[in-house]
């Protein structure tokens, strides 16, 4: 037996091992069941009882030798594995983080939001309506029978119905308070907010646009509480402190109806391009709910009377933005977004 001439051949076999598996196979070639050294052992029982010690301890020795190179090669591979873990996962901590883009809510949504936080704080419940709607609620029950001019106006989309009913996108959402009437024990205060849809397109009208409707009914309901109500609504909405004027309007639901003015917003009735040097801005239609409108819904108009109002979320959007063209609203440009978030 050549001690040294196996420890050499261990070394070599070692020098080129790259991988646990061929270190397994390196160990099984010199300490496995036909590896070189057991062999070795295997052939003490030839020796006479004399050698035997001796040669016994040899071999041990050159066993545990082995050995100790193999696991010493064993954690060097296994160093190297966790060298190379560590490598592939670096993270570059120096590298800039990616920005996650935060959305921002629309200049609609945000004049809706402080519209109904008005409405709510002054007692008002939201109510919601579809926005396909029957002919009725749209207009005959808000006293707008069937060939009277005020639908012409409108500019309707119909709807193919497959009921009887003529189905029509709500126009206004007026249809709202009728359903509320409906549903409703006096005495009640609701608005309801929403998208309303007229066939019209220039810098002022887009075919959908959105509505806020305001609607009471009680016993001491008043023109004088219309108007301080909508005051109130104005100034809180422009934060500003602002002058009202009511001018004589036709609606068929409201009786007597009112036109409100609400003094120039930008340039306070000096007059500008905004209010057309008229320094006044046509913002609402308002009015005492029509005896008619809550006798059809079984009102007792001796005991009970109501007020209403209707304005465009968006012209109140465009005033307090001085945004110059309704579309705008409605292009989702983000550039033109962004500057509300
Ligand atoms: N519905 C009307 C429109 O769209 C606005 C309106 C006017 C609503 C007077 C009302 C009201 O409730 O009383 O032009």
């Amino acid at each position: 037996m050549d001690k040294a001439l196996i420890l050499s051949q261990v070394a070599n076999a070692l020098t080129t091992c790259s991988s646990l598996t061929a270190l397994e196979k390196i160990k099984a070639d010199f300490l496995g069941k036909k590896g070189v050294v057991t062999e070795l052992l295997k052939q003490l029982g030839a020796l006479s009882a004399a050698e035997r010690p001796l040669a016994g301890q040899v071999i041990n020795e050159l066993k545990q030798a082995v050995l100790e190179r193999i696991e010493a090669c064993k954690e060097t591979l296994e160093q190297a594995a966790v060298t190379a873990a560590l490598q592939r996962d670096t993270i570059d901590v120096s590298l800039p983080g990616r920005n996650v883009a935060l959305g921002s809510r629309h200049p609609i949504c945000l004049a809706t939001t402080k519209m109904v936080d008005f409405f709510k704080a002054a007692g008002f419940v939201v109510m919601e309506g579809p926005e396909i709607e029957d002919d009725y609620h749209n207009f005959t029950a808000l006293n707008v029978p069937e060939y009277h001019p005020a639908r012409a106006m409108h500019d309707t989309f119909y709807v193919n119905s497959p009921f009887d009913v003529k189905l029509l996108l709500r126009t206004h959402t007026s249809s709202v308070q009728i359903r509320t009437l409906e549903t409703q024990a006096v005495p009640l205060r609701v608005i309801t907010p929403g998208r309303v849809y007229r066939c019209d397109s220039d810098l002022t009208h887009t075919p959908m646009f959105h509505q806020l409707e305001g609607l009471v009914v009680d016993k001491t309901s008043t023109f004088a509480d219309l108007k301080g109500l909508l005051l109130a609504f104005m100034q809180d909405f422009f934060n500003q402190s602002c002058e009202i004027r009511l001018r004589p309007s036709y609606f068929p639901f409201t009786e007597p109806s009112a036109e409100v003015d609400v003094r120039c917003v930008l340039c306070t009735g000096t007059g500008c391009r905004v209010c057309k040097q008229t320094g006044w801005l046509e913002v609402l239609g308002c009015g005492m709910v029509h005896p008619s409108v809550l006798a059809a819904a079984g009102i007792d108009t001796r005991e009970y009377s109501g007020f209403a109002f209707g304005l465009g979320i968006d012209r109140f959007a465009m005033l307090s933005h001085q945004i110059p063209d309704l579309r705008m609203l409605f292009d989702n440009d983000v550039r033109f977004l962004r500057q509300f978030s």
